[in-house]
């Protein structure tokens, strides 16, 4: 079955980002010309996805903004002659079917997705996390969505990480099946030394059988006393396993300042018009260092 729906949870209160965060969602914080959730929905249409539902809070309206027609702005393009950008303006709105639900209170990444309940229905689904942006020629979540078509089983987007990242993110039980392709029978949510499977952790990306809702509503809080989405998908790996891929492309950690940095050089650089002022501007920073 073709994957046609994505989740983007963007409902965090990112205080790691603070004070960037306050008043405006890290979600759009720029990378170069481009708040970082619109690399992750166009990275959802490159993959076929139709209908993408953001879950949101208080203050984050300007995502809703963003991914709307502004008349206003169009007119002024449209008279300056700037048909370019106009053109560009309106298919950020047309792009795909935006809808949007309020997590009203921060009860975790489990709990946001669980906002996403009625939009989802009876079908599988993509989860992409707001401020995980992956950069790459394949959409990560288009390689997800192909071996869902082949296992039909949830999966997940996995990378192998540093020992702290491990015990800051989650840790996998797993077994390869070639290909950077996994089966994966067991996992935990920020484990500590001693309940560490592998260094291979989840990053940003799931694809998930509508199960997933019965069993979010039916486990206690886990960690940090939130609903862990991880304590949900341990109980769908346990019960009839899972995928994990290995995939493609580079991912930026736009909740942490060093994850802005990097994104924000290399995207810089990728850019023609950017590029020889900026490596010339970065080799002459190395100098100083
Ligand atoms: P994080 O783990 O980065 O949490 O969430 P956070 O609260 O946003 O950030 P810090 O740790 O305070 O800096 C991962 C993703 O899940 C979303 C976030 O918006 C982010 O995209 N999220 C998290 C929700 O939508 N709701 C929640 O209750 C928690």
């Amino acid at each position: 079955m073709k994957i046609r729906k994505a989740v983007i949870t963007a409902a965090g209160l990112g205080t790691r980002v603070l004070p960037a965060s306050k008043a405006m969602p890290k979600e759009m914080i720029p990378i170069v010309d481009k708040p970082a959730i619109q690399y992750i929905a166009e990275e959802c249409v490159k993959a076929g996805i139709t209908d993408i539902l953001i879950i949101l809070s208080r203050g984050k309206h300007v995502v809703e903004d963003h991914f709307d027609r502004s008349p206003d702005l169009e007119k002024k393009l449209a008279e300056s002659g700037r048909d370019n950008v106009l053109r560009d303006m309106i298919a950020i709105a047309q792009m795909a079917d935006f809808t949007y639900v309020r997590q009203q209170e921060q009860l975790g990444l489990g709990h946001a997705v669980l906002c996403a309940k009625n939009f989802v229905g009876d079908e599988p689904f993509a989860v992409l996390y707001g401020d995980d942006v992956i950069i790459g020629d394949d959409p990560a979540i288009a390689q997800l969505s192909r071996a869902y078509e082949k296992y039909e089983k949830g999966i997940v987007g996995i990378k192998e990480v540093s020992v702290e990242d491990v015990k800051r993110y989650s840790s996998m039980k797993l077994t390869a099946l070639g290909d950077g392709c996994f089966s994966i029978t067991d996992m935990v949510e920020k484990p500590s030394e001693d309940q560490i499977f592998s260094h291979y952790s989840i990053l940003g990306r799931c694809i998930l059988p509508p199960d997933i809702f019965e069993i979010l509503e039916s486990i206690p809080k886990g960690k940090n006393n939130e609903l862990q989405l991880t304590d949900a998908m341990k109980v769908l790996a346990q019960r009839n396993g899972m995928i994990g891929i290995d995939f493609t492309g580079q991912r930026y950690d736009i909740g942490n300042k060093l994850g802005i940095l990097k994104a924000a050089i290399d995207v810089g650089l990728s850019r023609p018009e950017l590029h020889d002022e900026l490596a010339a501007y970065i080799k002459a920073a190395a100098e100083r260092l």
